[in-house]
């Protein structure tokens, strides 16, 4: 079965304090853990106040469905697909999604790459992105890939 990955960045629409915020993140998390199990879908979803970046991994139209959905959701806006392209092997797969942004300083990794490209999506380099991504996840979830 061939496997494909598909990279976005989207902006945050969440509002209030950041308990709000956090809350909402892992009503995020749940959902999407039960029903990337159940698809065969695995990645990674970062985020910081302002935004969020995620990696999705798995069979084409497992990646789809799961995409369509996602897009549809009013908690962020402005999503921007940076690529969508056929892998040789899962990057994240252990992870039915695996998370970065519980620590500041991970944050702030993020927030470097937001500020180099100006937010511009369009000069976001995804291979970038996916290497934080993967560097990031294993920090913060302690597991080796
Ligand atoms: C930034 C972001 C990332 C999301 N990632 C996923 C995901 O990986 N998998 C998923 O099923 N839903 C994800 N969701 C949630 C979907 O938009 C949608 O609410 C959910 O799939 C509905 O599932 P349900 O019908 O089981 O409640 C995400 C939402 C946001 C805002």
């Amino acid at each position: 079965m061939s496997l494909y990955q598909l990279v976005y960045y989207s902006r945050n629409h969440i509002a209030g304090e950041e308990s709000d915020l956090a809350r909402e993140v892992e009503a995020i998390l749940d959902t999407s853990r039960r029903n990337n199990e159940r698809a065969g879908v695995t990645g990674a979803l970062l985020f910081n106040a302002g935004c969020f970046a995620q990696i999705l991994e798995g069979p084409l139209e497992a990646v789809e469905s799961t995409f369509e959905r996602i897009q549809q959701d009013e908690r962020h806006g402005d999503v921007s697909v940076l690529a969508i392209e056929p892998i040789e092997e899962r990057s994240f797969a252990t992870w039915a999604m695996g998370f970065v942004g519980r620590s500041s300083k991970n944050a702030y990794r993020f927030a470097e790459i937001g500020l180099s490209s100006g937010f511009d999506p369009e000069a976001l380099d995804k291979a970038r992105i996916h290497a934080l991504l993967k560097d990031l996840v294993r920090d913060e979830e302690g597991l080796a890939a």
